[in-house]
């Protein structure tokens, strides 16, 4: 079967066993913090759903998730199993036939090719409602690695092309930051207007 996962379905146990329980949760809930109670936000490779899906379920947001990995669909199954999820990858998945007042992608974004990485920019402004919030992790700076779980290539567009990205298609990038993981963050707002 191909994997859809970036490598992560073969490493699905093991991610599982060291995920660190607190590595962002703490921004991610101050971003949840933004939304409006009750709010419709997709978790764009949400794993298993712990620690940081269920950050945006315990602050009573209306949560989607989608994964490629089969295995961490389960596990989100049993984690969180009042949350729908799909097991699709981000470069062809419908995201539920919706829009969503937010989009959360931890951890996602540098693990795609550069162009999917443009197309899922593009896609997750289909999906924002007018207004709506995107936060998502990539490295400040441009370049490419091996990401630390599968040792496969990772790669970021660096933080100039990510906000140049977002703005075309009317996104605005209104705050970066990094966390106790040194994970680097992209906040941004969708424009009120479309
Ligand atoms: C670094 S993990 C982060 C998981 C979770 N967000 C967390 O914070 O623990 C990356 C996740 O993205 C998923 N993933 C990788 N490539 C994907 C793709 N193309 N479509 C959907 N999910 C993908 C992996 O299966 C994995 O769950």
């Amino acid at each position: 079967m191909v994997d859809r996962s970036s490598g992560y379905e073969s490493i699905a146990a093991q991610f599982m066993n060291i995920r660190s329980t607190a590595i962002g949760v703490r921004r991610v809930r101050d971003w949840a913090k933004t939304l409006p109670r009750g709010a419709a936000v997709v978790d764009l490779g949400c794993g298993p759903g712990v620690p940081i899906t269920e950050v945006l379920v315990g602050e009573g947001l209306t949560v989607y998730g989608v994964d490629a990995a089969p295995s961490f669909v389960q596990a989100f199954r049993r984690n969180l199993p009042n949350t729908p999820i799909v097991c699709e990858a981000v470069q062809d998945s419908k995201f539920f036939d919706r829009t969503f007042d937010g989009v959360l992608a931890w951890g996602l974004m540098f693990l795609l090719s550069a162009a999917d990485q443009r197309r899922l920019i593009q896609r997750i402004a289909d999906i924002l409602v007018p207004g709506g919030r995107l936060l998502f992790t990539s490295p400040a700076e441009i370049g490419f690695g091996n990401d630390v779980m599968t040792g496969l290539e990772s790669r970021s567009l660096g933080a100039e092309e990510y906000r140049l990205l977002l703005s075309e298609v009317g996104i605005s990038v209104v705050g970066e930051y990094e966390d106790e993981g040194q994970n680097h963050y992209f906040d941004a707002v969708m424009k009120q207007v479309r």
